[in-house]
């Protein structure tokens, strides 16, 4: 992780395939709010916390992993709703260990509820902690978490 005494917490938050569809997608599933919406709260619950927010979406996996790279020294930490990639990316894995970026997992549904498929996280094993079966509030949940678990690393 970067040292950045001194300066305010700056948190990436990450999203994965599909999760641009936030709204229409399957709402009995994933909920009416949109990406947008989510991003908003986050925003201002940021405020709240003394922290700074930079987003991104993307639908591959190969982008998801630029973005880290992009972010390496520049965030302290991300809150990732991988999707679908959660279950199957060790490639995005290795990306949060290779930019030492400390991360909190989330997603709306309660995964371990859901198809056996869904029941496996390739990112858990090396999260800070994981909140899933909230829906959109989880990503307020996570941000709150991954903020104090940064603030106490420093
Ligand atoms: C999800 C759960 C994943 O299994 C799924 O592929 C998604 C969304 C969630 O937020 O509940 O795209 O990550």
């Amino acid at each position: 992780m970067a040292k950045r005494t001194g300066h305010p917490v700056k948190i990436g938050i990450l999203n994965g395939p599909n999760l641009n569809l936030l709204g229409v997608r399957e709402p009995a599933v994933y909920g009416h709010t949109t990406l947008p919406e989510i991003e908003a709260q986050l925003a201002r619950i940021a405020t709240t916390l003394g922290a700074q927010l930079v987003t991104a979406q993307c639908n591959g996996e190969g982008q998801l992993i630029d973005v880290l790279h992009a972010w390496r020294g520049d965030v302290d930490g991300v809150v990732v709703n991988a999707g679908a990639y959660s279950h199957s990316s060790l490639a995005l894995r290795d990306a949060f260990a290779a930019t030492s970026l400390p991360f909190v997992e989330v997603h709306l549904t309660n995964v371990y509820a859901r198809e056996p498929e869904r029941r496996h996280s390739m990112l858990a094993p090396t999260a800070i902690g994981v909140v899933c079966g909230f829906g959109a509030v989880g990503y307020e949940f996570a941000l709150r978490g991954l903020v104090s678990a940064i603030r106490a690393r420093m």
